[in-house]
């Protein structure tokens, strides 16, 4: 870094291209594809995509957020799996649903401190095919089972297990510290923060409205390949499956509660569905782009992580991680052109930005004396977000970077700010820049 935070010149990390699967309802068209195997295609089309050569890459970041038992290195099986070389060196990251946002700023690190010259980031997730975990009981006895030597001892073991130990167990997406579920955590936040159910509803209907608006208009298309679904490959994928064009505000008015049936606010409309899909960028140094003679997208200006207590408000880390992103970019909320804000639940969208906007918060929580300030809702995810487009954790992250700059550029604008909500209460935020 240049004394002033800026890299020094040639060393920017400039985004050139990516491209994302469409983004699909989990148990849906995806089910039989794995998170390896959707990051390798979408890493392959966007090799094919970009013309730059396989041979000018070094490094590979990649990440999933459900654990896969048999593909525990997924950035090096991504490398393996596609035309890459085998010599290009790969690591896994993961940091829950901010896991692309944590690929890119690592390949970011590597480009700024002159390790990584061309790099991929990106991540996939598969929640069809999460695994599912034998209980305690039953996994001890397999193992023991594995050691017995004789029918007797099998005999003895087998005796051991009731029918409740058979029971499978999936992953949980609850919060370790909390035992809350991320819905449940999003129900206090929403009555933490007095988040009406009238606005959380008007906020997803807006979501599904801006993404069916981008597609319809062609907005989306460069950005996202289509998918031969196995095993025929006779149907091919080509649009997000979740954006409802026909929504109301009435349809989602009448959902039932989903995670507090009785008073609670949260319902399938106004929470991210559980996804499948992958998404890839490719980074360079700006020096690298401009000796290959491509026009980057843009750049990874600054950006930030943050956390706060999970027992407080699980899903409040970007109040937190913004302020800083910003700082750090020596830039104000009034310079972003737009803003993206990974929508986990409309009520986590509204309670973040009621943060933002407050002085009581900025005060307590930050020790700053300003708000950072009111987001332009014209000026908010402007073509949809996580409730409409879908959410495969690890894949969210790559998906707002490439929306978001290539929304930059058909706007002509310059700054925009992205935030992601995560668990463990973590936030990410990260400034991108379009020259
Ligand atoms: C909320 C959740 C439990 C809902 O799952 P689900 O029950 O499979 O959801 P569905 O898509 O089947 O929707 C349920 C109903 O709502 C309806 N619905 C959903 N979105 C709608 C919309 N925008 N407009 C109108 N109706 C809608 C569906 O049509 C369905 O109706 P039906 O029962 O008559 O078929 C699940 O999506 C979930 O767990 N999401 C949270 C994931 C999470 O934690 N994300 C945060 C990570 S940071």
């Amino acid at each position: 870094m240049g004394t002033n935070g800026t890299p020094p010149a040639g060393r920017r990390a400039a985004v050139v291209a990516g491209l994302r699967t469409p983004f699909v309802k989990s148990g849906g068209e995806f089910k039989s594809l794995s998170a390896v195997e959707l990051g390798a295609l979408v890493v392959n089309e966007l090799l094919a995509r970009s013309g730059v050569a396989p041979r000018e890459f070094d490094s590979v970041v990649f990440g999933q957020v459900i654990p896969s038992p048999t593909v525990t290195l997924i950035g090096r099986e991504v490398v393996l799996r596609t035309q890459l070389p085998r010599n290009v060196q790969a690591h896994t990251v993961a940091r829950a649903c901010a896991t692309s946002i944590q690929a890119a700023t690592d390949a970011t690190d590597q480009i700024q401190l002159g390790h990584s010259d061309c790099a991929i980031a990106g991540g996939a997730e598969s929640v069809s095919d999460a695994p599912i975990f034998a209980s305690r009981p039953l996994a001890q006895a397999l193992v023991d089972f594995s050691r017995a030597r004789s029918l007797g001892e099998r005999m003895k073991i087998a005796s051991r297990l009731r029918p409740r130990d058979f029971t499978p167990t999936p992953p949980a997406l609850k919060e370790p510290t909390t035992g809350l579920t991320m819905g449940e955590s999003a129900e206090k936040m929403a009555q933490v923060n007095a988040i009406p159910r009238g606005d959380q509803d008007a906020f997803a209907y807006q979501s599904h409205r801006r993404a069916a608006a981008a597609w319809d208009e062609g907005r989306l298309d460069g950005e996202v390949m289509h998918v031969n679904v196995p095993p025929r490959y006779e149907r091919a994928v080509a649009r997000d499956n979740i954006v409802r064009k026909d929504t109301t505000v009435e349809a989602l008015g009448q959902l039932r509660p989903v995670f507090d049936r009785r008073y609670g606010t949260i319902t399938a409309g106004n929470a991210s569905p559980l996804t499948d899909g992958a998404a890839a960028l490719i980074l360079m140094s700006e020096e690298k782009a401009r000796s290959l003679g491509l026009r980057p997208l843009g750049y990874i200006r600054s950006y930030a992580y943050a956390a706060l207590d999970p027992r407080d408000q699980l899903l409040q880390g970007p109040a937190y991680a913004a302020p800083l992103a910003l700082e750090r970019a020596r830039l104000q909320l009034s310079d972003m052109d737009l803003v993206d804000m990974h929508e986990a639940f409309a009520a986590q969208v509204l309670s973040n930005l009621k943060a933002f906007a407050s002085r009581a918060f900025a005060e307590k929580e930050l020790g700053r004396p300003q708000p950072l300030g009111e987001v332009d809702p014209a000026r908010l995810n402007v073509n949809g977000g996580s409730i409409a487009i879908g959410h495969p954790f690890a894949a969210t992250g790559a998906r707002m970077i490439l929306q978001t700059l290539r929304e930059l550029g058909r706007q002509g604008k310059q700054h925009a700010l992205l935030t992601v909500c995560a668990a463990g209460a973590l936030g990410a935020a990260v400034v991108l820049e379009r020259e």
